[in-house]
């Protein structure tokens, strides 16, 4: 697959081209983003290389697989509250992306996840430890390139993957005795998504020398539609169409990996829900001791079909409107509107 498919057509696998932009007023704002896009893949293209050559090869693996490039599209949409699509915000957008990048290789190790964009996860083809340097290659050439860009760039680089890095580790522990299990996971949605999108947001602005009194309020903005983006991750994990998202249905759930249905299910005390309940528990021990994944298809089918399940759906909507909500600050234009139905695509969206 040829490295660079335009901006376009990558943000086109969520609708978010076609959503973000509808409308007369958003076609200038569309041009704009979409070279944007342009310029970070080459971007991604070129600070990829590694001299050596099995590391260039892991390294550029997942990024040729494809990907939304849903985190320097918001940066892209920020930065036209300031001078636009500078060569900072282009290095900054890369950098994030980078960074999202090196997550998702060390991220399918943690979840034995064995396709990722639609291709086997990195360390279903190089191991463990290949996948994980790889990772920790573009987390360091992320923070080379932030670099560039004095300290702020890089605290804003390093505070992140903090958050980042917290997130999955409170998630691979799992709430403590006293943690209300639904509130602690929705902290780990916004330490391990939220973070990396709400700077995202927040780059475009301070990378194009936007206005600072619009730095907070799209941190806000990018931190509540990140938990809403990874709240239909979770429903996206039950639901999947493996040839829209290219990842296999249910991998989360089947390596006790816990997601927001399953947990509200938890919440539920009629006897069908504590018996679905039981039943999916029963079926990750069994996998885990050896048992064909398979052997959960009809309980995770079932649990797509219940009420938990459209619950996690409403609350996300309720994160996304919240995410409209931090947007009261900005001047009414196209903009605001773009970012506004931004919110409202990851928050219903299928891939
Ligand atoms: C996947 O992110 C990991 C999450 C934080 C949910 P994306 O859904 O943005 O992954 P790509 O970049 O499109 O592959
Ligand atoms: C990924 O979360 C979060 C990070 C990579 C930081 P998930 O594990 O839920 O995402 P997917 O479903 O594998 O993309
Ligand atoms: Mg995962
Ligand atoms: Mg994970």
């Amino acid at each position: 697959m040829t490295p660079s498919a335009p901006g376009s057509r990558i943000a086109g696998k969520l609708g978010l081209t076609d959503r973000v932009f509808a409308g007369p007023r958003s076609r200038k704002l569309l041009a704009a983003v979409e070279a944007g896009l342009k310029r970070v893949d080459h971007a991604l293209e070129r600070e990829l290389r590694v001299a050596d050559s099995l590391a260039d090869a892991t390294s550029r693996y997942l990024y040729e697989a494809g990907g939304k490039r849903v985190r320097p599209m918001l940066a892209l949409l920020t930065a036209q509250l300031g001078d636009g699509a500078t060569e900072r915000v282009i290095d900054g957008a890369t950098a994030l992306e980078m960074t999202h990048l090196g997550s998702l290789y060390h991220d399918d190790v943690m979840d034995a996840a064995d396709k990722r964009r639609g291709v086997p996860s990195a360390h279903a083809i190089w191991g463990n430890s290949i996948a994980i340097l790889t990772g920790d290659i573009l987390f360091s050439r992320a923070s080379q390139i932030m670099a560039r860009y004095g300290d702020d760039a890089i605290k804003l680089q390093a505070d992140t993957f903090e958050r980042l890095v917290l997130g999955q580790m409170h998630e691979t522990v799992g709430p403590q005795e006293g943690d209300d299990p639904v509130d602690f996971y929705l902290q780990v949605l916004s330490d391990k998504t939220g973070s990396l999108i709400a700077a995202a947001a927040q780059a475009g602005v301070i990378f194009s020398n936007g206005p600072t009194e619009f730095e907070a309020p799209m941190v806000t903005f990018g931190e509540k539609a990140g938990v809403a983006f990874q709240l239909l991750d979770d429903v996206i994990d039950l639901s999947a169409d493996p040839d829209e998202t290219g990842k296999v249905p249910g991998t989360d759930l089947r390596a006790g990996v816990p997601t927001m249905p399953y947990l509200v299910l938890g919440q539920r005390t009629d006897a069908g829900s504590v018996a679905l309940r039981a039943r999916i528990d029963d079926g990750v021990a069994r996998i885990s001791d050896g048992a064909d994944p398979a052997i959960l298809d009809d309980a995770l089918a079932e649990l797509r079909d219940h009420e938990a399940t459209q619950a996690t759906l409403d609350l996300a909507n309720a994160w996304s409107r919240e995410a409209v909500d931090a947007l009261t600050p900005l001047p009414d234009g196209p903009v605001r509107e773009a970012l506004t139905r931004f919110a409202q695509a990851v928050a219903d969206r299928s891939s």
